[in-house]
């Protein structure tokens, strides 16, 4: 007989015994391991048990205001009574059916998806996450093309799975080595312009490298080039100009597919459904879609195919899946949000709310030497730390946190406002629906906070060093 032996039993009890008087931050260190931490021992809590809007709390009932929209995915903010009523509503229905049967709110989605974007006659395939999208792209581009290589940009970022996280131009990287036919490209950063051009006088030679990149390549083995429209956390810009326009002109003189990745553009972070939709008559053959899919509300990724690529699946095999494709209740999840995007108006939301924040960051900015650049678009917003302005010497070299910003993270928790930083940027992305009072209030804090930063200004003769090597950059 297969048992537990009396004394095994004790030791389980009196391990469920000690649980119960252990605090849930405890419970947490104890068993989680938490991501993207150079020491898992730096996890530090809180724990989170409710929200309402653009606040949380944790179990002592302090208050949080989120100005990150958690990972810029929390849209719709937290609870959101109609977000609830739609994901009990699924769940009462139909919780789960296998993408081999229909399910209702997996078709809506889809219609919504290809409705929203404007890509007629386009499908959609699901996946998980965002870096499951970026997984399943490079996988349907390499077979539509027949090509092998994909180009994407340094100051990228597209997800943690192994190719995913191969393609991110990102030094994270190092812990997936070695995926082939991948390619990185130098990134349109004007603020600190890797060809050393100031625009327009440049001609965005940021562009035409990528001609050049698919020429060395070989335009026949290029299949892809994969942009996040405007970047995430990895820097918040876009290209100048006409740059978009430009990358659509090159991959179509080649033949090689423009995949945009709006996981942490989409569904109106930028003031647009998508962040390409700045360049309306520029669309992309691809699109990488999570994060504000479903608001937060449940997991989910998308890769959108325009006409002529899911065409191509009329007589080709699409030889993957995953068990939980088109999952109804996440699907649900992502029909409600666009419901509620539509019914209250939230990307034109996000144009006008961002435009107010953006002159009020500028305006903050103003008495702080230390913040060298803002950009952003929409409510989304990046400010770069510098030490110096004629040099514009970064507070701390990419991707290394200098330890101000780490207290000014910290500090910021103590008030009850929750940033994003990495690197030497500060983010600020709230949800879409948050009240113009809070986000004036968080900004109120944002300006004391960077006294902290402005005491390191002009401290830094040979720049600051981390003391050991790692390559996160979160914390
Ligand atoms: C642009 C972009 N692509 C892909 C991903 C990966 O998404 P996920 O974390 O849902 O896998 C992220 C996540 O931050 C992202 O910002």
């Amino acid at each position: 007989m297969v048992g537990i032996l009396f004394s095994e039993r004790t030791s389980v009890v009196d391990a469920i015994a000690s649980n119960e008087t252990r605090s849930a931050v405890q419970l947490e260190k104890d068993y989680v391991l938490h991501t993207w931490q150079n020491r898992q021992g730096d996890w530090d809590g809180p724990t989170v048990v409710g929200g309402e809007g653009a606040w949380f709390w944790d179990e002592e009932g302090k208050r949080y205001l989120d100005l990150s929209s958690q990972a810029q995915c929390n849209h719709l903010g937290h609870q959101h009574p109609d977000m609830v009523a739609a994901i009990q509503k699924q769940a009462a229905e139909l919780c789960f059916i296998h993408i081999a049967w229909g399910a209702k709110p997996r078709a809506e989605l889809a219609k919504r998806l290809i409705e929203t974007s404007g890509m007629e006659g386009g499908k959609v395939y699901y996946a998980q996450s965002g870096a499951g999208a970026t997984e399943h792209a490079m996988k349907v581009a390499r077979w539509i093309t027949g090509r092998q290589k994909i180009i994407s940009r340094y100051r990228s970022y597209h997800g943690a799975t192994s190719n995913a996280i191969a393609l991110s131009g990102d030094s994270r990287n190092w812990s997936t080595p070695g995926v082939p036919n991948i390619m990185h490209a130098l990134p349109p950063y004007c603020y600190r312009c890797p060809f050393q051009l100031t625009y327009p006088g440049c001609n965005l030679r940021c562009a035409s490298h990528i001609a050049d990149i698919i020429e060395w390549e070989g335009p026949n083995n290029v299949a892809a080039l994969v942009v996040e429209p405007i970047v995430g956390t990895n820097g918040v810009f876009a290209g100048p100009g006409d740059y978009w326009r430009e990358l659509r002109d090159i991959c179509n003189h080649y033949g090689v597919l423009l995949i945009a990745d709006e996981v942490m553009t989409g569904f109106g972070r930028t003031g647009a459904w998508f962040g390409w939709q700045h360049w309306p008559d520029a669309a992309p053959d691809i699109m990488l879609l999570g994060k504000g899919l479903t608001a937060a509300y449940q997991p989910l990724g998308a890769v959108v195919l325009n006409q002529h690529c899911a065409s191509f699946f009329g007589d080709h095999p699409l030889p993957t899946g995953l068990t939980y494709s088109g999952h109804p209740l996440c699907c649900a999840a992502g029909v409600a949000a666009i419901d509620l995007y539509e019914r209250d108006g939230l990307i034109e939301r996000s144009r006008k709310l961002g435009a107010w924040m953006h002159g009020q960051l500028r305006e903050i900015s103003t008495h702080h030497p230390s913040v060298g650049d803002l950009r952003g678009i929409g409510l989304f917003a990046g400010m770069e730390l510098i030490v110096n302005e004629e040099t514009r010497q970064p507070l701390s070299p990419w991707p290394h946190m200098h330890p101000a910003l780490k207290r000014l993270k910290s500090e910021a928790r103590d008030r009850g406002i929750t940033l994003t930083t990495r690197g030497n940027l500060l983010i600020i992305s709230p949800p879409l629906i948050i009240e113009k009072s809070d986000l004036a209030w968080g900004i109120a804090q944002v300006d004391e906070l960077l006294d902290i930063i402005d005491e390191e200004y002009g401290t830094q003769s040979n720049g600051w060093r981390p003391e050991r090597t790692h390559h996160i950059g979160f914390r």
